[in-house]
Parts: structure tokens; C-alpha cells; sequence
């Protein structure tokens, strides 16, 4: 664990070092929970929402995409459920004066259970060698029962306490399992509280009567309100998608792990509106293709799992999550819910105005339901900068290289003249000229070539190409793979092409398209 967390730092770093995150307002010591995107961060996230936003709407004729306004009516604020029911459960701790979401303290406590038991399977694996079989051990090695019991009973009832919104039960939990502030130490809790996350500013001058509005905690809603403007004017036929990728914000309480909690941060959303009854099939064929397009990044199946809530969100009658193993274990990046038609319907009663399909072919109209798939960017950005990141050994050196799959790459290509000297620094312009419009190219004439290469190592840069002295008379350069460090003379003409074949994002969407 310690070690992952050293890994996690060592990540933080490399992202501030090489320009991908930068904490925001640094100069006036930092906002908490905001960060800035560099000049490679931004390039990477521009990336992942290519990915998504092509995944969407190139693979699926029957989904196209929107951009509504951040700020909106805050009426639907209240039909969506947010102004009453989107509150975390805070409690303080009276010694240490900080404070925690209750519901995170439990599930805290909960996880060093099962380090407890994972850890007793390790040693009996290594203890037992190739004859250990872990299920039998699991099933009746006394302490991994009891541990496990004992799981199982504080789980059923936070799960309960959290579906009854239960506030006191859920002190209940922390004070039975005595759970201590890992600041004081201590036990001295307060009562739990609700605490709502949307932020609020005015819209118009006081004079005119200013207007309280919510800077949007999702962007989903936004959808919502224009499902029938979409309808109508793309002369859309259910069942159909509307995505949209855009800023959401939220008062985070326990805001931290870089940026993975933020208090803004950017959302890919998608809701798939459905007929009634209909809304399970859709939910598992979403839940299938998503995790597909995950995987298609090649870091390894094993990396990613499903977590289905414990409770169900109040729009909601199915849910999961996909886990990404983040340095700080499995965490959710991608939350898939079948919503049921709570919003639409609450739109329709808040507003007055019907917001219903009518279906030729059931010759009758209805409030659609919807599926939805709702991914932070910021959160996958950490997982693919998480899995990228490697420290190798080398014979006479060592070097940390960020294995982004190539589609995602900052740079895709760098061109190094060997020496700043002989026309050999025009010949690389000459490349870069001839390829900056399919590619993000990146020209470095200084420092020896190995340093060049860490440096292009350290932001991913799938190719280096060489310019040397035999490249102005056969036109033929050296390309360096990022990952093997493999070595290949090429003629110049060719690598628009080999490029190409590792680089065009439509290899990834083929992948998911299987
Ligand atoms: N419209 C549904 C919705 O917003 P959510 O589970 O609250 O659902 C969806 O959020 C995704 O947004 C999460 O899986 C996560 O990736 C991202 N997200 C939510 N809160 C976040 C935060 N404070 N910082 C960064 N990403 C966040």
C-alpha cells in the first residue's frame, strides 16, 4: 500500500513536472480541488474526449450530441432532486475540528477489512505455494471468516442507513465500530448532518431582483430539458442518445487525491431514451459496450470491474459503476444508471409542458425512459496517466516513460537532428513541415539524443525520428519505438503511413465496434 502511494505521488509530480496538471491559482498558494490542465494535460484530455465523443456519435447513428448553457433555470434544479436530496452526510470531530462525510469514514473502514483478509490470503498463498486453493482457504480459515462476518454485518447495515438516508443510524455505525479521527485520534463526534454540494451565485443586479442560480452539478440535465428539442428538429426515433461533454461543479467536502475529486470538473454524459419496460436491455447492452470501450485501451482487463449500488440514487431502478485500479485501489470513473423517467416526468410537472414521444409504431405517447452513461474526464484522464505510468531499469540507466495508448498521446511524434549543424536541423523542419498536418509533432535539437529521448519517454511520445548525416543523402531516417526502444531505419516517405497505423483513433473504435 505504501508503496502505492509513493507511486501516487511520484504520478502528482510527474503531472506538474512535464506540464499535464498544475493546481490552480499556485502563485496565490492554490485553490483546494481545482486544477489547471498544461500544455500536455490539455492535449491528453482534448484525446479522451475525441475518444468518447467519436464512440458516441461516429459509432452510433441514432446518438448526436449537445452543448447547453452551464447556467440554467434553477427551477430545474428542483425537479431534478438537487436542491432537496443532493447532500452528503457530514460529521466533525470535535477535538481535531475536521470534517468528514460519514458514509466515507464507513467505507474506509470497511476496505481495511478486506486489506485484513487479503492480506491473510497472501500469506497463506505464499505459504502454501502451488498447492493453495484460495476458495477453500476463504471458506473456512477461522479468521477470514470472522473478519469476513464481521464485513458482512457493518455493510448490511450502512447499506440500509444509507437507503433510509438514516443519519443517526449512520453515526450509530461509527461510534459501535469505534472508528477515530486520523488527525486526533479520537472519538469525540458530532451529530451527522446533511450538507447540500451545488454552488450558487446570482444571476442580474440586485436592483432588477437578482435571481439565485446553481453552477450545474451534472450535465445530464441539460439533456433533459432539450430531449424534445432534439426530438423534434433531428427527427429523432426512439430508441435514441443525446451526449454532451462540458464542465459540471460540486462543493466537495472531502476533496482530495489530486484530481480525482474536484470541485469542478468536466463530465461525458449520454442519455439514451427508451421505451417503458424496455430500460434493463438497454441498461446491460450500455453497461457491455462502455466497459468495452475502456478495455479497448489495452491496460488489461483485470484493471476494471463493476460495482453495483448499494443505494440506488433517488432517479434511479439499476445502477453500477466501472471501476478503474487506481494507485489508491479500485475507484469508480464511470457511473452506468437506468433512471427510469423521474426526470422527464419531473420536468414535465415542474414546467407544464409535456415532454412525451409519440411512438408510430405503439400508435400512443409516453415519457421515454432513460439509460444513462455519465464519465468524469478528469477521472478517467488519472486512470490512463495512472496505468501509463512506468519507472524502468535500464542496463547503464533508468528512465520513467508514460505508455499512453498512441491515439492518446500529447505528441505523436518527435524529430530529432542528430547535430544542430550541416542542414541537418533544416532536413527535421522539412519532416515536420510534411507531417504537422496529420500529427502533433514536436521539434528538440537540444541536449545529447538519450536525454531527447527520456524527455519525449516522459511525455509518451509514441516515435522519435533522427535526422543524421546519411538522412540528406538516402532520405532515410532512424525511428525509435517508445515502449521496446526498438531502433528501425525508414525512408522518409513512409512514415506518414506507420504513423498513422499506431496513431488514428479509428483503431480504437474499431476495436469497440467488434
Ligand atoms: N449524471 C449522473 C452523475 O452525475 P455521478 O456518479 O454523480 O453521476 C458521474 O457522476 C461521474 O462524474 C463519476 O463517475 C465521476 O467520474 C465524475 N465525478 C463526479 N464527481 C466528481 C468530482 N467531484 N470530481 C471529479 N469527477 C467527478
Amino acid at each position: 500500500m505504501a508503496q502505492q502511494e509513493d507511486v501516487f505521488k511520484k504520478l502528482v509530480s510527474h503531472s506538474k513536472e512535464y506540464g499535464f496538471v498544475f493546481q490552480s491559482s499556485e502563485i496565490y498558494d492554490g485553490l483546494s480541488a481545482v486544477y489547471d490542465y498544461g500544455q500536455m494535460g490539455v492535449e491528453l484530455k482534448n484525446n479522451i474526449k475525441k475518444y468518447w465523443w467519436e464512440s458516441m456519435t461516429l459509432l452510433h447513428e441514432n446518438v448526436v450530441g449537445i452543448d447547453s448553457a452551464i447556467f440554467m433555470h434553477p427551477t430545474i434544479w428542483k425537479a431534478s432532486g438537487h436542491v432537496d436530496a443532493f447532500n452528503d452526510p457530514l460529521i466533525d470531530n470535535k477535538d481535531s475540528k475536521k470534517r468528514y462525510r460519514a458514509d466515507v469514514l464507513i467505507e474506509e473502514y470497511l476496505a481495511k477489512i478486506d486489506d485484513k483478509i487479503n492480506k491473510e490470503v497472501e500469506k497463506a498463498a505464499k505459504r502454501f505455494g502451488e498447492s493453495f486453493d484460495e476458495q477453500k482457504f476463504r471458506e473456512t480459515n477461522p479468521r477470514v471468516l470472522e473478519n469476513q462476518a464481521k464485513r458482512d454485518e457493518v455493510h448490511s447495515r450502512f447499506a440500509k442507513a444509507l437507503n433510509e438516508t438514516n443519519l443517526e443510524e449512520l453515526r450509530q455505525i461509527i461510534v459501535d465500530e469505534e472508528i477515530v479521527c486520523p488527525i486526533s485520534g479520537t472519538r469525540n463526534w458530532t451529530e451527522v448532518r446533511q450538507f447540500n454540494l451545488m454552488f450558487s451565485t446570482e444571476m442580474g443586479s440586485t436592483a432588477d431582483g437578482a435571481m439565485k442560480v446553481y453552477l450545474r452539478p451534472e450535465t445530464a440535465q441539460g439533456i433533459f430539458v432539450n430531449f424534445l428539442n432534439v426530438q423534434k428538429t433531428g427527427r429523432m426515433k426512439i430508441p435514441f442518445g443525446i451526449a454532451q461533454i462540458g464542465k459540471a461543479f460540486r462543493n466537495e467536502i472531502v476533496a482530495r487525491q489530486f484530481i480525482f475529486r474536484m470541485r469542478e470538473f468536466e463530465q461525458m454524459e449520454m442519455q439514451f431514451f427508451v421505451q417503458p419496460g424496455e430500460e434493463l436491455k438497454w441498461f446491460e447492452y450500455w453497461k457491455k459496450l462502455r466497459m468495452a470501450w475502456h478495455q479497448a485501451l489495452g491496460f488489461g482487463a483485470e484493471k476494471y470491474r463493476f460495482h453495483d449500488h448499494d443505494k440506488l440514487a433517488h432517479y434511479a431502478n439499476a445502477a453500477t459503476d466501472i471501476e478503474f485500479e487506481m494507485p489508491f485501489g479500485f475507484k469508480e470513473v464511470e457511473g452506468i444508471h437506468s433512471r427510469t423517467d423521474f426526470d422527464l416526468g419531473s420536468h414535465e410537472k415542474y414546467s407544464g409542458k409535456k415532454l412525451q414521444y409519440f411512438d408510430p409504431e405503439l400508435n400512443k405517447s409516453y415519457v421515454p425512459y432513460v439509460i444513462e452513461t455519465s464519465i468524469g474526464v478528469d477521472r478517467m484522464f488519472l486512470s490512463v496517466l495512472a496505468a501509463a505510468y512506468h519507472e524502468e531499469q535500464l542496463e547503464n540507466d533508468s528512465r520513467v516513460v508514460l505508455k499512453l495508448p498512441p491515439m492518446l498521446a500529447p505528441v505523436k511524434l518527435a524529430v530529432l537532428p542528430l547535430v544542430k549543424k550541416d542542414g541537418l536541423p533544416e532536413k527535421a523542419r522539412e519532416i515536420i513541415d510534411s507531417l504537422k498536418f496529420d500529427f502533433a509533432c514536436q521539434y528538440d535539437e537540444k541536449d545529447s539524443i538519450g536525454k531527447r529521448y527520456r524527455r519525449q519517454d516522459a511525455i509518451g511520445t509514441p516515435f522519435c525520428v533522427t535526422v543524421d548525416h546519411q538522412t540528406l543523402e538516402d532520405n532515410t531516417v532512424t525511428i525509435r519505438h517508445r515502449d521496446t526502444m526498438a531502433q528501425e531505419r525508414a525512408v522518409i516517405d513512409s512514415l506518414g503511413d506507420a504513423i498513422a497505423k499506431q496513431t488514428d483513433l479509428k483503431h480504437l473504435l474499431k476495436k469497440i465496434a467488434e
